[in-house]
């Protein structure tokens, strides 16, 4: 089963998923952007404010392709429970808002990013959503990398939106305005259950 966490920075997932890697200590734990060179290429990217925001979106998907090969689908394949912060729906949600307005694709740009997942990707089965304002978000993540920024974070806010709105069965909404140990007690619970029913 793979199992993705999702949310706007700050929004303390990847708390969450370390609490959950000590609960879980027979799965893969594992994140995007990866640690691999694909993941500095990314992090050198995020470092360049003035990068092209279609470029990105491939230096992310590169990554992504590259972690599907290396650590999703063998983590899969050997029937182990796959845990990932951030996975395919951060693109969506966030390149996509960098590529809005940019004229640097028709039409519109969750799509496009949606269609250039789906040809090789593998989508998660379940995706808990840590569902933060983007005020409190660009505040807790303290503008660290250039998308923490509130009005940046509400475009990509309302991509989740959009992704859950299409998609209700696979997210599930975790309320993570409350306090770091409810929020992680939440997802425990959430988690239990979907690895139950899987
Ligand atoms: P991450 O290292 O998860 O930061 P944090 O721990 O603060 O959530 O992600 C770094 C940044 O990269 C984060 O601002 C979200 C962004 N990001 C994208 O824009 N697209 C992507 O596909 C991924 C995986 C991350």
């Amino acid at each position: 089963m793979l199992l993705t966490l999702e949310g706007l920075d700050g929004s303390g997932k990847t708390t969450a998923w370390e609490a959950l890697s000590r609960a879980y200590p027979d799965a893969t734990f594992t994140r995007e952007p990866t640690d691999s060179w694909y993941g500095d290429a990314v992090a050198r990217s995020m470092g360049d404010a003035d990068a092209d925001p279609l470029a990105e979106l491939f230096l992310f998907t590169a990554d992504h392709a590259d972690h599907l090969s290396r650590v999703v689908r063998p983590a899969l394949a050997r029937g182990e429970l796959v845990v990932s912060d951030r996975y395919s729906d951060s693109r969506i949600a966030y390149q996509a808002a960098s590529l809005s307005g940019s004229g640097l694709v028709d039409g519109d740009p969750v799509a496009y990013v949606r269609t250039v997942h789906r040809a090789f990707s593998r989508p998660p089965d379940a995706t808990i959503y840590l569902d933060v304002d983007p005020e409190t978000a660009a505040a807790r993540a303290g503008a660290t990398n250039k998308f923490e920024h509130t009005t940046y974070l509400e475009a990509v806010r309302e991509n989740y939106e959009r992704l859950i709105d299409d998609d209700p069965d696979r997210f599930v909404r975790v309320d993570a305005t409350q306090s770091e140990a409810a929020v992680v007690e939440a997802v425990r619970t959430h988690v239990e259950r979907l690895t139950a029913e899987s």
